[in-house]
């Protein structure tokens, strides 16, 4: 007489073939210099400023404000002075350099092929007043898309947001265990059978789950993952007149694809 379990074990193992998981960014990324400029660029994808009043500095010779080392990414912003208004709305004074990248690979969910993606890492991120790290998903095209899969904003709570249009966004905020102690943040984004426009974004802290949010006209829209340690603007100001760091680490990403 056949086991049972033979089916069984079949089924699971037919189901489990149907989706491909892809390590497109590996938590190696931040081994070396030469790893993280493999899968990642300096600055923003627009160039060295954004809202906030950090202009980001760096580049495979200039680690002062980006660096890595043992699998961890330093982040760190000092005070500056002297260095005009910021090129971005609404062109805050600079007050800080600091450092940011973005990973070289955008992220589509198509809902043919790519039907899903996570993007997870593990932070020990600022909360003092006038400091604003992030790490989140922004159109390559027009704006929105955003999704901020962890954004601290002077306070000692993260967010997670999403952005349907620049004025329709949904937060879910929640405690941040301020321990000085590495913690997780993770979005699940999968397209939606169908549906032909959007997605929905699971949202984890330390691998729990702390929300859903359906994000529309996500579907097919190239995002850019930042990694960023703005100051001031969101979170407040003046921020601290000393040395800021966000350090960052096993940051994975992985395509679904069916
Ligand atoms: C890197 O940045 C420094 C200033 O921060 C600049 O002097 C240098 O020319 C830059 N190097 C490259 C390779 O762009
Ligand atoms: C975005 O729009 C979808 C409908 O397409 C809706 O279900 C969702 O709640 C909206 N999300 C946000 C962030 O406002
Ligand atoms: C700054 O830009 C980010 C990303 O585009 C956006 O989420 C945020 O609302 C902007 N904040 C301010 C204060 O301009």
């Amino acid at each position: 007489m056949l086991s049972p379990l033979i089916p069984l074990t079949l089924t699971v193992a037919i189901a489990t073939l149907s989706h491909a998981d892809t390590v497109v960014i590996p938590t190696s990324s931040f081994d070396s210099y030469a790893d993280l400029e493999t899968y990642w660029n300096y600055l923003y994808p627009w160039g060295s400023d954004h809202n906030g009043s950090a202009r980001m500095v760096g580049n495979s010779t200039d680690h002062s404000h980006i660096s890595v080392a043992n699998g961890v990414l330093t982040l760190t912003a000092t005070p500056t002075s002297g260095q005009g208004t910021s090129s971005e709305s609404p062109h805050l004074t600079i007050d800080y350099f600091s450092g940011t990248i973005y990973a070289k690979d955008d992220i589509t969910v198509d809902g043919t092929d790519v039907v899903g993606y996570v993007v997870e890492g593990e932070f020990i991120a600022p909360t003092a007043v006038g400091t604003w790290p992030a790490f989140w998903l922004t159109a390559v095209n027009s704006w929105p898309p955003e999704a901020d899969i962890g954004e601290w904003k002077g306070t000692q709570q993260t967010w997670f947001n999403t952005f349907n249009t620049s004025s329709e966004v949904k937060s879910t905020i929640v405690a941040w265990p301020d321990d000085g102690e590495f913690h997780s943040v993770k979005a699940v984004l999968s397209s939606i059978e169908g549906d032909s426009s959007d997605v929905t974004i699971d949202y984890y802290l330390d691998n729990v789950l702390q929300a859903t949010h359906v994000g529309a006209d996500f579907l097919g829209a190239p995002l850019y993952l930042i990694i960023d340690l703005q100051m001031e603007g969101s979170s407040g100001s003046p921020g601290p007149t000393g040395t800021t760091t966000y350090q960052i680490r096993n940051v994975q990403v992985t395509k679904v694809t069916s």
